[in-house]
């Protein structure tokens, strides 16, 4: 019989600490992208002035997994779940970042608005669109 993992999805948000952010974002990004895809997680990080906001969704064992990574980093700090819940279907298809390094904030934002265009009101509202 074939296992069918559950969905699971944590918007969290929390603060960079460290003397080169800039640095461990492009370490970040390099790190997820080669974990996100090979744990089957989607979902997003915006990086805003001073903050981070991250939505991560995908099979529930390895949602555990990779947040409890996250938690113990000490990359950031205040980190505060938003929300967690099992959902029944992940509702982006890949994992994205948006606040690469180099870019200014106002190129974060509009990178925001186009990962959340088809996202329902139930995930925007975690983010700072409108
Ligand atoms: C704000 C923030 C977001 C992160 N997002 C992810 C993520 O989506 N996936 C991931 O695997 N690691 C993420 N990390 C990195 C993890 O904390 C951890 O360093 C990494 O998963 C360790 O992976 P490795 O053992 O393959 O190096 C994030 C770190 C920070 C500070």
């Amino acid at each position: 019989m074939i296992h069918v993992s559950p969905y699971r999805r944590i918007v969290y948000s929390s603060r960079p600490v460290g003397d080169d952010v800039r640095a461990d974002h492009q370490a970040i990004l390099a790190t997820s992208r080669r974990n996100n895809g090979m744990d089957g997680i989607s979902g997003l990080l915006w990086i805003g002035e001073g903050q981070y906001r991250q939505l991560i969704e995908g099979p529930a064992d390895s949602i555990a997994e990779a947040f409890e990574r996250i938690a113990r980093d000490p990359r950031h700090t205040d980190i505060a779940i938003l929300d967690d819940r099992m959902i029944d279907a992940p509702a982006f298809g890949e994992w994205a970042m948006a606040g690469l390094p180099g870019d200014r904030p106002s190129d974060a934002e509009a990178r925001l608005r186009l990962l959340l265009r088809n996202s329902e009101d139930e995930i925007r509202r975690f983010f700072p669109v409108t």
